[in-house]
């Protein structure tokens, strides 16, 4: 019945494939079990590629196998155990009742099943309908202390993708210690890979980073308690040559928003392992006699076509089989956010008019940040406090969504669920609720602190608050922040010898929470946050459809930012907003077409005083705000590419292309002016090389005002209106980006084909 997963029970192989890719394991002797290949499809598999026997010195070798060939040390594994002849970094640690930590698991059993089975209080990939994917589960066994290993591994039909996760049986009768258990091990040989990685900080995520793999152990890893700024759950193994549409590219994304580690490790004969999970780092969870643990799942994506395969890959995966929520292919509304506007100091009355200009701008959406509850108007008080101010809004928050409603906009909300300030009522009733260490102090961040997640009293009080407000039904979106990291890590609930299940805890219950909101609400759409892209993971996708990219809305930091999020995340999730200049992260003064075209390549939105606007820039705003909802459907769900990388040099350039290549928008940047500029030129990509595109006006050109001696700005124009070109045109010979007397400068074309 299996079309997707086979199983050769004379070579005791299983292969797993659709169209395009095709990954094979197999029972080797000893009943271990075996990695063979992931990459490319292969359409039959003649068993030749055997990991070969040869006796490696220092390496042991397997009780019962006088074959010397055979180490746990040297074979490629799906699955390794600890403490029993593989010297390598292991999947898996278990403290058994004995104090030892040996384990060897061998193959006990294995089923096949059409679908895709979802993981319990986790999220995870999913399928509508079971032909759609089908899952191989292996089951090991470590027969000494009757601890079962069920691998899980689901191929999809429409995807590149295989989704690993890992479950633990302790089939014994004692309790066990897991101090390590990855999603994912993945071996390979003969294979000279380069990583390219997400790392960042606040208000500076996820910029691209290439290395070489050298010997020994390699780590990128959280242990923020949160996916983190500092280093996305994300990972790519890449070829050397391998560039944006060329080349072997195999990306490995973990659904999960907690303490993550991908380590790497380069072993005595130059085979490299990789692990995927959990941080393991302050991490142990007892395992009860009769209890499972399940680990969360990663999204393992094969491109033979490049980064941008790849990225093309995890944005249909992301889209299609990790966002639930009803608006996952809606378009999503433009909104403008008063954070920056106003910080703290507002009332309904300052809020008012910024509605009223955004009605008039085409805006779709009021939202409002944070500040609004309990007695907050600076950010030392009233977290947990989830009731209205009222000496803000003397009718309740309702009294000013009811008037932005009447204005034709929806209502936007903020929450910071997760976290308590000392001065708060909800601190001077439940002083436990807080995190911290008996006897010691906690650690402030931003002068607050986190709630113990992982108890549900605590999870039920914040439900509950949460509830009456929503019940009230006038919000239509909700952004849901978090900013801080968790420090003092402790739990009331738990007995000392299990403090290390609090992290991992911590986001069940996170999940749990959402899973509440989420389901009981599901007319709202929700927007992550955490102090901008802290939680920017595939984990928290499955309960938001969208997350605020960063703190940082300068156009030109979110050049980077954005490229490099596009990597693995979709466009339709990355929200991106016009802000004011100077910029307030940077002090940086750009022109406000070019913030306008960065944040019209993702989910726009403005975050500034509308009212302070001059008539001219408003009118400016108006014609964004209108072409943007021309072009909507193909920026948040077109194919994305990336064509220039704004850290290669002086130029940027992506582009989106609708699936049926009628539409397509290129966007360029020139971050600097010189005056003796190089000239550059731009080629598309993915577009019919026998038809033909005209160049369509977005906007209305702006005022050229020239500088100095010179009449215009422009040394060589862009692309003219009107203008038409073919696909090959524009893909084999380009054109030329335009020579600009003026820093920070980017272009917007939008062509469509002609009929
Ligand atoms: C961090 C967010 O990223 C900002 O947009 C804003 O909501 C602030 N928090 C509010 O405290």
């Amino acid at each position: 019945m299996s079309d997707l997963i086979r199983f050769d029970s004379e070579n005791k192989v299983f292969h797993l494939s659709n169209n395009n890719i095709s990954y094979l394991l197999s029972i080797d002797d000893g009943g271990l079990v075996s990695h063979l290949y992931f990459g490319k499809k292969v359409k039959r598999y003649h068993n030749h590629l055997s990991y070969p026997r040869i006796d490696r010195g220092f390496s042991g070798n397997v009780l019962d196998n006088l074959d010397r060939g055979l180490s746990k040390d040297t074979l490629p594994q799906e699955y390794s155990g600890s403490d029993s002849g593989d010297y390598r970094q292991t999947a898996l640690i278990i403290k058994h009742g004995d104090g030892s930590r040996s384990n060897a698991f061998v193959f006990k059993d294995y089923h096949i099943q059409d679908g895709k089975p979802g993981l319990s209080g986790l999220p995870a990939s999913f399928v509508q309908d079971k032909a759609e994917a089908q899952t191989l589960v292996i089951t090991l066994e470590d027969k000494v202390s009757q601890v079962e290993l069920d691998l899980l591994y689901s191929i999809f039909r429409d995807c590149d993708l295989v989704a690993r996760s890992v479950q633990v049986r302790n089939q014994g009768s004692q309790s066990i210690m897991l101090e390590k258990v990855v999603s994912l091990q993945l071996d390979f040989v003969a294979k000279d890979f380069e990583t390219i990685t997400l790392p960042g900080a606040h208000a500076n995520e996820r910029h691209m980073e290439r290395q070489s793999v050298g010997y020994g152990l390699q780590r990128f890893a959280s242990r923020r308690g949160t996916s983190s700024h500092q280093m996305n759950p994300f990972l790519a193994l890449v070829d050397k040559k391998t560039d944006e549409f060329v080349g072997d590219a195999y990306g490995f994304s973990l659904v999960y928003s907690g303490n993550h580690a991908f380590e790497l490790e380069k072993d005595q004969l130059a085979q490299l392992r990789l692990l995927v999970g959990i941080n393991h780092e302050n991490f142990e969870w007892e395992l009860g006699a009769g209890d499972a643990f399940q680990t969360p799942e990663v999204l393992m994506v094969y491109s033979n076509q490049g980064l941008n395969g790849m990225s093309q890959e995890f944005h249909k995966v992301i889209g299609q089989h990790l966002v639930r929520s009803q608006f996952k292919y809606q378009e999503r509304p433009i909104l403008v956010n008063n954070w920056e506007a106003t910080y703290f100091d507002f009332t309904e009355e300052k809020l008012r008019p910024i509605v009223d200009e955004a009605k008039q701008l085409g805006i779709e959406m009021f939202v409002l940040d944070d500040g609004w509850f309990g007695h907050r108007n600076n950010d030392q008080s009233s977290l947990g406090d989830w009731f209205i101010n009222h000496e803000k809004f003397p009718q309740g928050v309702k009294g000013f969504a009811d008037y932005v409603h009447q204005q034709g906009l929806k209502f936007g909300l903020w929450f910071e669920p997760e976290m308590i300030s000392m001065d708060s009522d909800l601190f001077r009733n439940h002083p436990d609720y807080l995190m911290q260490v008996p006897g010691r102090q906690p650690s402030p961040s931003r002068s607050q602190f986190v709630l113990d997640m992982g108890r549900q009293e605590v999870r039920d009080n914040i439900f509950n608050q949460v509830k009456d407000i929503l019940d009230q039904g006038y919000i239509d979106y909700i952004k849901w922040d978090m900013n801080r990291h968790l420090s003092d890590i402790y739990s009331l609930d738990l007995p000392a010898h299990r403090q290390g299940e609090t992290s991992h805890r911590y986001v069940l219950g996170v999940y749990d929470l959402l899973e509440r909101i989420t389901s009981a609400y599901p007319q709202i759409l929700f927007e992550g946050c955490s102090g901008g892209g802290g939680r920017f993971d595939a984990g928290w996708a499955y309960y938001m459809p969208q997350s605020w990219a960063s703190d940082n809305t300068d156009a030109i930091s979110r050049l980077t930012i954005q490229y490099g999020t596009s990597l693995v995340y979709p466009i339709s999730m990355m929200t991106s907003h016009v802000s004011a200049v100077p910029n307030h992260q940077t002090g940086r003064i750009t022109p406000l077409d070019t913030r306008a075209h960065v944040a019209m390549s993702g989910v726009l939105g403005y975050e500034l005083d509308l009212t302070s606007m001059s008539d001219e820039e408003k009118e400016a705003v108006r014609e964004e705000v209108e072409a943007y909802k021309a072009i909507r459907p193909l920026v948040q769900y077109g194919k994305f590419y990336r064509l220039k990388s704004p850290s290669d040099g002086n130029a940027t350039a992506w582009q989106f292309v609708s699936e049926d290549k009628t539409e397509t928008l290129l966007f360029t940047a020139q971050t600097l002016a010189g005056a003796q500029p190089l000239l550059t030129i731009t080629k598309m990509v993915g577009l019919n090389p026998d038809a033909d595109y005209e160049h369509v006006a977005l906007f209305k050109e702006g005022e050229d005002q020239g500088v100095g001696y010179f009449t215009s700005i422009y040394a060589s124009r862009p692309l003219e209106v009107g203008a038409v070109l073919s696909g090959d045109e524009l893909m084999n010979m380009g054109i030329y980006d335009p020579v600009v007397r003026r820093d920070f400068v980017t272009h917007l074309y939008y062509f469509k084909m002609k009929k």
